[in-house]
C-alpha cells in the first residue's frame, strides 16, 4: 500500500469558510455580477496616503534588502511611539513599550502561529474565549496544539464566565489563555474587570495570556478596549511576573486599512520575542523591508493627525447605524445584537435550524438585477458545532447605502429561498 504522500498536520487544516465564500464571490465578479462582499473583514477606505509615499521613498533608494528578522527597527520604534501615544491620549495608565518589545511579522496570521510554534508543544492546550476568529484552530494546528474553547452567549452580552467555570477548562495541558477584544466576529469588547480577571487567573496557573488587539482602534460606542498592557496588579510582584505572561498581538490591516500589506506585531518582553523571532528566522527568513518602511510612514502620520481614528470611528458607527436601520425595516424578525466594537455583526434567523445553505443559495443562486450579496455562516466561529447554525455575520465593510442594499437583498432572498425549499419537497413527476 502506498504511503500517505502527507504530513498529518495537513488533515488538521480545512479552508476557511471565509475565504470559500470569497472564491466564489471573486468568481461571480469576474462573470460580471456584483457581490457585496459582507463575508470578509476586508475595509474598503483607502489607506493613509502616506503610505504611499513611504513605499516610494523607500523604492527610489534601489536598496530594497533582508531586514533583520525582529523586524526593521524604524517601524519598530514608530510603532513603540504609536501605541504609547495611542493610551497616553486617552490618559490610560499602560505598560511602556520599547522598540525591543516589538516583533515585526507577517500580519497578525503570523503572529499567532509563530506564537504558537514558540510557546506550545505538541499536544498543548490554549483556552480560547468563543465565539472566536476561526482560523486560530489551524494555528494551533501547525503547532501540534489544540484549541479548548470557553464558550460564552449572546443572551448574556458575550459575558466572560465566571473564574470558576474558565479554570474548570483548564487541565496540566494548558499553555495559554487567548481572547479578542474588541471581539470578531461578537463585537464584545471587554471589561477591564473582565480582562483583569482573565490576567489573574493566566498569573495564578502560570499560563501565557494572549491578547488578540486587532481591532483596538475600532470603537463603535462609547467603550474603550482595555488592553493587557494595562493590567496593573497592586503586588509589585505580581506585576513582574505577568510581564513574562504577557503576548499581545496587533496588526496594520483593520485600522490603517492595510490587509493587503500583511504587517503585524507581537508585543511582549523581549526575552519572549526573542524566541518568536526565531520561529520568523526560520519561516519567512524576514519580512518585507519596503513594506515595513511603507506601515511606518503609515503609523508616523497617523502620530500626527489625531483625528484620524476619530473619523475612521465614525465612518463605522454611520455603517452600523445603517446595519441596524435595515434590518429593523427589511429583516424584522432576525435578532441583531449591537456591536461594541471591530467592524461586524452577528444576525440571527430564529426560523432557521441551519442557514449554511442559504448563504451559498444567496450567493450563487439569487440576484437582484445582476447584484448579490456574500456573508459568512457563523458556525465556523464556534468549535462546538451546535452552535452559531442559524447565524451569520456581516462585515461593515462597505458604504452605508450598500449596507442597506445588501440587506433588502437579503431579505428578497429569504423569500426566494423559502419558494426554492418549498418547491424541493413537491412530489417529481
Ligand atoms: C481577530 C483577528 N485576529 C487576527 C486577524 C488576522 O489579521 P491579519 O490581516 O493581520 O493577518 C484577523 C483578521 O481578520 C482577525 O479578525
Amino acid at each position: 500500500m502506498m504511503k500517505d504522500r502527507f504530513a498529518s498536520r495537513v488533515d488538521m487544516l480545512s479552508p476557511s469558510p471565509i475565504r470559500k465564500m470569497m472564491a466564489i464571490a471573486k468568481e461571480l465578479v469576474a462573470e460580471g455580477k456584483t457581490v457585496y462582499e459582507l463575508n470578509i473583514g476586508q475595509p474598503d477606505i483607502e489607506c493613509i496616503p502616506e503610505f504611499a509615499k513611504a513605499i516610494n521613498k523607500k523604492a527610489s533608494t534601489g536598496q530594497i534588502n533582508y531586514s533583520p528578522y525582529i523586524g526593521e527597527k524604524y517601524l519598530r520604534e514608530t510603532y513603540a511611539r504609536y501605541l504609547n501615544h495611542y493610551f497616553d491620549r486617552r490618559s490610560v495608565s499602560h505598560l511602556v513599550v520599547d522598540t525591543e518589545n516589538i516583533l515585526v511579522t507577517v500580519g497578525a496570521s503570523h503572529a499567532l502561529s509563530n506564537t504558537f510554534l514558540a510557546i506550545c508543544n505538541p499536544g498543548d492546550e490554549v483556552l480560547v474565549i468563543e465565539p472566536f476568529f476561526s482560523p486560530y484552530i489551524g494555528y494551533l494546528a501547525l503547532a501540534g496544539a489544540v484549541l479548548k474553547s470557553v464558550p460564552t452567549y449572546a443572551e448574556n452580552h458575550f459575558a466572560l464566565p465566571s473564574d470558576e467555570e474558565i479554570k474548570r477548562h483548564i487541565t496540566p495541558k494548558t499553555r495559554a489563555i487567548m481572547f479578542n477584544s474588541p471581539n470578531n466576529p461578537s463585537g464584545k469588547i471587554y471589561s477591564h474587570e473582565e480582562v483583569e480577571r482573565l490576567a489573574r487567573i493566566a498569573l495564578d496557573h502560570d499560563l501565557y495570556i494572549i491578547g488578540d488587539e486587532v481591532y483596538r482602534e475600532m470603537i463603535l460606542g462609547d467603550q474603550e478596549a482595555v488592553s493587557l498592557l494595562q493590567i496593573n496588579f497592586s503586588r509589585e510582584e505580581d506585576n513582574e511576573k505577568f510581564k513574562d505572561l504577557l503576548i499581545v498581538i496587533d496588526s496594520a490591516s483593520k485600522s490603517f486599512s492595510l490587509c493587503g500589506v500583511r504587517i503585524g506585531f507581537v508585543v511582549s518582553k523581549q526575552s519572549i520575542l526573542e524566541k518568536i523571532a526565531l520561529v520568523n528566522a526560520h519561516s519567512v527568513a524576514c519580512v518585507s523591508d519596503l513594506l515595513q518602511f511603507g506601515v511606518a510612514g503609515a503609523y508616523d502620520a497617523v502620530l500626527s493627525q489625531p483625528d484620524y481614528l476619530e473619523k475612521l470611528r465614525q465612518t463605522y458607527r454611520e455603517r452600523l447605524e445603517a446595519a441596524m436601520k435595515a434590518i429593523a425595516d427589511f429583516l424584522p424578525e432576525v435578532v441583531a445584537p449591537r456591536p461594541s466594537g471591530a467592524f461586524y455583526l452577528m444576525i440571527k434567523f430564529p426560523q432557521f435550524e441551519d442557514i449554511n445553505e442559504f448563504c451559498y443559495f444567496m450567493l450563487e443562486k439569487f440576484n437582484v438585477g445582476g447584484e448579490t450579496v456574500a456573508v459568512t455562516p457563523a458556525h465556523a466561529f464556534y468549535l462546538d458545532p451546535r452552535r452559531g447554525r442559524n447565524e451569520i455575520r456581516i462585515a461593515l465593510v462597505v458604504t452605508p447605502e450598500k449596507i442597506r442594499k445588501s440587506i433588502r437583498i437579503m431579505a428578497e432572498a429569504l423569500k426566494a429561498y423559502r419558494v426554492f425549499k418549498g418547491n424541493q419537497t413537491r412530489p417529481c413527476l
